[in-house]
């Protein structure tokens, strides 16, 4: 079964409390709930991290070529200006999908810059929970093609 690690990032946390308008009223909780959920349905095995501190997320992005096959990155507002984590996703080797509850190209001009771009495999945005689903759809299919897909 593949491992794909579901990352988390600065402020993602206080899901639940941030603007439902962008991005819903679930709690990271129950987001991983769903998440976990729609992993199952698609044969996947799940690891979920959250952390507000950059350096942790770096250092999880760095282990993840010993222990995942894929992973799905929120990285919150360090998206748009951490190149510290763009090195560390470069460093890990795994196929990656980008995703952001809320329709981060319909918002702020600074959202719109993503410093993962070119890295990952995919963004999904603007689609709230059901964004992490399409994500682990697209991981599933990646991952199953093998290596040369
Ligand atoms: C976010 C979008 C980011 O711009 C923001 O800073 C977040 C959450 C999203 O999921 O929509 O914290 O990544």
């Amino acid at each position: 079964m593949s491992r794909v690690a579901v990352m988390h990032g600065v402020n993602l946390d206080m899901l639940g409390n941030r603007d439902p308008e962008h991005y819903g009223d679930l709690t990271l909780a129950e987001l991983e709930r769903r998440i976990a959920a729609f992993a199952a349905e698609l044969d996947l095995r799940p690891s979920f991290f959250h952390t507000n501190h950059e350096g942790e997320f770096v250092e999880r992005l760095h282990a993840l070529r010993m222990d995942a096959d894929a992973a799905v990155l929120n990285p919150g507002a360090w998206t748009h200006y951490s190149w510290a984590i763009r090195d560390a996703l470069e460093l890990a080797e795994v196929p990656a999908v980008e995703v952001h509850l809320s329709a981060v190209d319909e918002r702020e001009q600074w959202r719109r810059v993503s410093v993962l771009e070119g890295l990952v495999v995919d963004v999904v945005s603007g689609q709230g929970v059901d964004g992490y689903r399409r994500a682990l759809e697209i991981l599933a299919e990646k991952l199953g093609r093998g290596p040369e897909a």
